[in-house]
């Protein structure tokens, strides 16, 4: 059976990809994740939801040798889903080299194993935070692309480059995949974003703080101008993302031409704005979530959501999930994780 090497398969889009290719087509994922940033017990859960294990590389993508040792072995890859790098937006402002090095070589070594084993199926974890501040919503593939507010977003940019210019020279096909923001979890509960560091993003900052795990949740700023004064963004459920993967990986595999490079954005379409988010938390845990007022965060612009007409087109993509089912599931995953 064709297999997919899935980089970071004990992550948080990675698992829930997985999960997916097991369910949902013929191939057999296996992963390649040294668990820097994700925890081992990770593949413990897939395996509870599929009942199948998942062959994974404790491997450093830096490692030229070590990622071609898995190329050699499995000789049957047919395509790579890359989504192992750091992605903390404060950690890369403070530390860019330990971003460039690590994010930006680990893409290097694993397209030139795919140039070199003929693997010729390629997608890329890339955001939405390559757009910075738009003038115009929703944003398209074509909005221009911002100036990058850290060292991450500039290693999606610059990620995204690389690529497009490594097919002009290759037989890849690629797509880099540019999402809004992925949130909730395994609609069961039962996998989840299980960051090692405290969280910065809204959902597991909801959730952590009505678990009691944190303390008073702020919502930054009030005074944007958007329907209710807080910031407006494109959730969109994790299972979905994964989804989009399995549909994008089908389309390379399946069209005949001999390279290409296309990108797509992944979001609903929908803007929710962060108070919407909160009473949407509110609404299906039952809890009466308290927060404050605070600063604006540095760096967040006020308003941001996709057109996905693109990825809806070229890979019949749609949404299954709303914000409610988001929280509901991102408060199962919550509450189970309680329980340990
Ligand atoms: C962040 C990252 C982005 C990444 C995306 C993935 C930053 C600056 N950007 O985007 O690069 O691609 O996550 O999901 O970190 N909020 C609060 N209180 C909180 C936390 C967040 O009010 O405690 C607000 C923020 O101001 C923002 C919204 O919630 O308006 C979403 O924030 P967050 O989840 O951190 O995502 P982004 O900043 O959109």
């Amino acid at each position: 059976m064709n297999k997919i090497l899935v980089t970071g398969g004990a992550g948080y889009i990675g698992s829930h990809t997985i999960i997916e290719l097991i369910e949902n087509t013929n191939y057999t994922p296996i992963s390649i994740d040294n668990f820097s940033r994700s925890h081992k017990s990770t593949l413990n859960r897939i395996k509870k939801l599929t009942n199948k294990d998942v062959l994974n590389y404790e491997v450093n993508l830096c490692d030229l040798e070590d990622v071609e040792s898995v190329f050699k072995e499995n000789t049957d890859i047919v395509g790579v889903i890359h989504f192992a790098a750091f992605k903390s937006v404060p950690e890369s402002v403070s530390d860019p080299i330990l971003y460039y090095d690590n994010n930006i070589n680990s893409l290097l070594n694993i397209l030139k194993c795919c140039d070199k084993y003929g693997v010729n199926n390629f997608i890329f974890s890339s955001s939405c935070s390559i757009y910075g501040n738009v003038e115009k919503l929703p944003v398209t593939e074509n909005s221009p692309i911002g100036i990058p507010e850290s060292p991450y977003g500039h290693t999606k940019i610059v990620g995204e480059e690389i690529i497009k210019n490594f097919v002009k020279t290759t037989s890849i096909k690629a797509m880099p995949l540019r999402y809004f923001n992925p949130v909730g979890a395994h609609i069961s509960g039962l996998n989840g974003e299980n960051s090692l560091d405290k969280p910065n993003n809204l959902v597991p900052f909801i959730t952590q703080s009505a678990a009691g795990i944190l303390g008073e949740l702020t919502v930054f700023g009030n005074d944007y101008d958007t329907r209710d004064g807080s910031c407006i963004r494109d959730y969109v459920h994790v299972t979905d993302i994964a989804n989009a993967h399995i549909l994008a990986l089908k389309h390379l595999i399946e069209s005949s031409t001999s390279s290409s490079y296309a990108i797509l954005n992944l979001g609903t379409g929908t803007g929710i704005t962060v108070l919407e988010a909160i009473d949407s938390f509110k609404k299906v845990s039952g809890i009466d979530l308290k927060f404050k007022i605070g600063e604006k965060r540095e760096g967040d612009v006020a308003a941001i959501y996709s057109d996905s007409s693109k990825a809806k087109e070229l890979l019949g993509w749609e949404c299954k999930y709303n914000i409610d089912d988001m929280m509901q599931s991102a408060w199962k995953w919550q509450q189970q994780l309680l329980k340990k």
